[in-house]
């Protein structure tokens, strides 16, 4: 018998849609994959040669739980000049992705029936992060005015005694929406004033289009104190596959984060993380052309959606995702569960096209697109799209 916990985990949606995509590209369907959230780059060269380099000079043992000293120091760094928030390196660790780090945390954090808000959208994997280890995701509205970033008086309202922590994606999965600094200094108020841990996934931080990003533990020592500042080389490096995503905290956390991750994992692999040393100290360049190619499909991506009369979507500052407003096609589709899924099933299997139904993250009158793949191959989606909707 399964433990109790798993009989509220959700299968995630985004790998279902995968094994869907597979299964019609085996069928021989020319399916375009709109819906992956990995950059379409390979990992730059100074990366994978370091990686190279630690296997032939035995860099194969055991290391520290925290994560390899040089690396902490090349995320210390990275922290201090491009985020411009001085931690110690020993309140940094280095985790197998943004996703263990996240979940080492909420180990360290929550207690039995202890409240997480998430604002809605939300990442997918969050809810059921916090389900696995005994919390209770509590869902929070945002509005669309606001481009779906939560406000200091939305997170007044959802605040109980027993709240522990607030989820801040910034850039967001899946709007690519960024919180100004003063949006954030009222966040951060109602957080100190209450008590409550502010969990940001800054993940997606490098692929920003505007021309300040605000790191919450930036803003003040007391912001510092209560922010667990989540990042990874998964999308700024396109390393998804190396595992290497890092928490920085205050150092009572930290040090609780490095017992834990000792006793599950021990370490993210070595190898990987001497590649992350030269993938923050070396491959700047390689990032900043990554950027600027996701920064042109955008542009591209928005020149045809703009053209989709009864659609609508958030103008992205960041990340590789475009949040679209279906909700006017509902009277066009017959379904029980959810809209978003019926529209993005038929419009696999119809259009050929691949996209992430909204409700996985919480919000079922929108599809997500990913703008992280091929460039021909984007504009042949987009089109096959707006023939579908246009064909309805
Ligand atoms: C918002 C957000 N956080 C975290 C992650 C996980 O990243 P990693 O590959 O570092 O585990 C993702 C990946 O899609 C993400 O979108």
């Amino acid at each position: 018998m399964l433990s109790s916990k798993l009989k509220e985990i959700t299968p995630s949606y985004t790998i279902g849609i995968s094994t869907k995509v597979k299964e019609l590209k085996n069928q021989g369907l020319d399916i375009i994959n709109l819906s992956i959230g990995e950059p379409d780059f390979f990992t730059p060269s100074p990366a994978k040669d370091h990686a190279i380099q630690a296997i032939q000079m035995n860099h194969t043992k055991y290391d520290a739980a925290a994560g390899l000293l040089d690396l902490r120091k090349a995320i210390q760094n990275k922290l201090d000049i491009e985020n411009n928030v001085s931690y110690a390196v020993d309140e940094i660790v280095v985790s197998s992705g943004a996703k263990h780090a996240i979940t080492n945390t909420l180990i360290a954090l929550l207690d039995h029936g202890d409240e997480v808000i998430i604002p809605k959208p939300y990442w997918v994997s969050y809810p059921e992060m916090i389900k696995l280890v005994g919390g209770k995701p509590i869902f929070l509205n945002t509005q669309r005015k606001n481009d779906f970033k939560v406000t200091r008086k939305e997170i007044e309202q959802a605040i109980t005694p027993k709240t522990k922590i607030i989820f801040i994606t910034n850039p967001s999965n899946p709007t690519g929406a960024i919180y100004s600094k003063d949006e954030l200094k009222g966040i951060v108020d109602i957080c100190l004033k209450n008590n409550i841990y502010i969990l940001a996934d800054e993940i997606y931080e490098s692929i920003c289009y505007v021309d300040s990003f605000t790191s919450i533990a930036s803003l003040s020592t007391e912001a510092k104190d209560i922010t667990i500042t989540i990042n990874g080389l998964s999308k700024s490096v396109a390393m998804t596959g190396w595992r290497i995503g890092y928490s920085a905290t205050n150092m009572v956390l930290a040090k609780a984060i490095s017992a834990i991750q000792g006793h599950l994992v021990s370490h993210p692999s070595t190898i990987s993380q001497w590649a992350g040393v030269s993938a923050l100290t070396s491959c700047q360049t390689e990032t900043a052309e990554m950027v600027h190619t996701y920064k042109t499909r955008k542009d591209l991506a928005i020149s045809v959606l703009k053209k989709i009369e009864s659609i609508g979507f958030i103008n992205p500052q960041g990340a590789f995702y475009l949040f679209i407003d279906i909700s006017s096609l509902k009277d066009k589709f017959k379904w029980h569960h959810s809209f978003s899924v019926a529209f993005s099933d038929i419009l696999l299997t119809h259009g050929k096209v691949a996209v992430v139904p909204g409700i996985a993250f919480g919000m079922d009158d929108f599809i997500r697109i990913s703008y992280a793949c091929d460039t021909d191959e984007l504009l042949e989606g987009l089109n096959r799209m707006k023939t579908f909707i246009e064909n309805l």
